[in-house]
């Protein structure tokens, strides 16, 4: 039955497509826009650690837990939770993997927006020359208007939309091979430029020497949340691309790669963004805009800057892409398998009703700022919401799935490929799904609402 189901389906062509289509949606503006800003924001070092650790620890289980039940099963991970525990109550994660969804693709694709603007700024040469004080001005300018944030929603949402609809091979497979490794290499040379800028050495201090008299409850919860917002687990993205994934792949190395790259990656921003803000005057706790504020002023020191600015808004633009694919590719999953609807109209369906939210989303820092929910204006409360209660709520429960509710015998067929592989990691894997990851999260949420101390 499964194997007529797989042959249907469509699915990634091999280890590297895999990894790189994952690799895809993990690596992004998670990474380079979201990772750098949580950082400075929560006082350097300590957040990176305590960061490192959860994914380590939380992450790489939760991806491989999602990639054995999306695999073994075949389906959305809605419809994956109805076949793998029929009769219980397990599908509720699958509904909130694709209400996640919905809400991280309307402030996702804001940020993705802001992408294109500064690729368009760096094309017509806007962004040179200008000092911290003027390049934070243009931010918030920006940031505060109403018709180009709105167009450059608009516009993303398209292109996202127009890859789901050509669907998962053609598309996402193509794009996401090709850029990544680009992306990757222009990160170095921004770390080196950084790196060499007087008075940069501060930077790397703030991002490598943690002061852990800094961790409260709140940084932690932060991190937790950023681990999973960043690996894209916790809402069954992975669940959704794991059932694309041929059987004789290695899950558990797949996931260890893929983690492995994102955590880099984001380590790498970090890099090429702290002791540019130490050296060129600006402040690491500045928020959102940071990432957006800060490149342009190393580009405008570096020989050529114009060109390399171009080219990674341009990159990064595309890094995003890959993740908002992939967001949207669990709505569509559930709408094409569960509601029975073409691929065609269910993808038209959700980046419209996506766009509703979204527009209001993008107006949060302009027109409708006043509204304010939990102290937060929109963007801002979708983040919270999604990255630190939803997705490790979700990651809770997919790893206390497979800890103690799914078969043991199928969990070993899964990550041996059917005894293909030998699988010596797997009592380990076992303990931590079991034990470990879900404890460490239910300890975060304990501590971080201050019922234990
Ligand atoms: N991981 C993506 C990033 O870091 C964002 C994402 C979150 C994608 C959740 C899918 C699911 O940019």
């Amino acid at each position: 039955m499964s194997n007529q189901i797989s042959a249907i389906r469509d699915s990634f062509s091999g280890r590297f497509a895999v990894v790189a289509a994952v690799a895809g949606s993990a690596v992004g503006l998670g990474n380079i826009w979201r990772f750098p800003y949580l950082v400075g924001q929560n006082g350097g070092g300590a957040f990176l650690l305590i960061y490192l650790l959860c994914v380590a620890v939380i992450g790489i289980p939760v991806m491989t837990s999602e990639f054995i039940i999306g695999r073994s099963a075949q389906l959305n991970p809605y419809g994956a939770f109805k076949k793998l525990a029929p009769g219980k109550p397990w599908c509720l994660i699958g509904i909130m993997g694709v209400a996640a969804a919905f809400m991280i693709l309307a402030f996702y694709t804001t940020v993705a927006g802001w992408t294109l603007e500064y690729f368009y700024q760096s094309l017509t040469g806007n962004l040179m020359g200008k000092t911290d004080t003027e390049l934070t001005g243009m931010f918030d300018d920006f940031l505060s208007s109403s018709f180009r944030p709105v167009l450059w929603f608009v516009i993303f949402m398209c292109f996202t939309a127009y890859i789901i609809i050509s669907g998962v091979k053609k598309g996402i497979e193509k794009y996401t091979k090709i850029m990544m490794p680009f992306l990757f290499l222009l990160l170095i040379v921004l770390c080196i430029r950084s790196l060499t800028l007087p008075g940069g050495k501060a930077g790397l201090h703030f991002l490598f020497h943690p002061d852990f008299s800094k961790i409260t409850p709140k940084i932690i919860l932060e991190a937790l949340g950023q681990s999973f917002f960043s690996l894209s687990v916790g809402m069954g993205t992975l669940i959704t691309y794991g059932s694309y994934i041929k059987k004789d792949e290695n899950l558990l190395a797949s996931a260890g790669y893929i983690t492995l790259a994102d955590a880099l990656v984001a380590v790498l921003a970090g890099i090429a963004i702290f002791p540019a803000v130490f050296a060129l005057g600006g402040s690491p706790a500045s928020g959102t805009g940071l990432t957006y504020i800060v490149l342009p002023g190393i580009f405008d020191k570096m020989p050529m800057g114009s060109v390399f600015s171009v080219v990674f808004f341009l990159l990064l633009s595309i890094a995003a892409l890959t993740s908002t694919i992939s967001v949207l590719e669990v709505i569509v999953a559930y709408l094409v398998e569960e509601l029975k609807m073409s691929r065609k109209k269910a993808t038209v369906a959700a980046s419209l009703s996506v766009s509703v939210l979204g527009v209001i989303t993008v107006l949060s820092f302009g027109v409708f700022g006043n509204i304010s929910i939990l102290d937060r204006n929109l963007f801002s409360f979708l983040e919270f919401l999604t990255s630190n209660i939803m997705l490790p709520v979700g990651g809770l429960f997919i790893v206390m799935f497979i800890g103690w509710f799914y078969s043991r015998d199928l969990t070993n067929d899964e990550l041996t490929s059917g005894g293909l592989l030998k699988g010596s990691l797997i009592p380990v894997f076992i303990f931590i799904v079991k034990f470990v990851a879900p404890v460490a999260i239910a300890f975060v949420f304990l501590y971080s609402l201050g019922i234990i101390r």
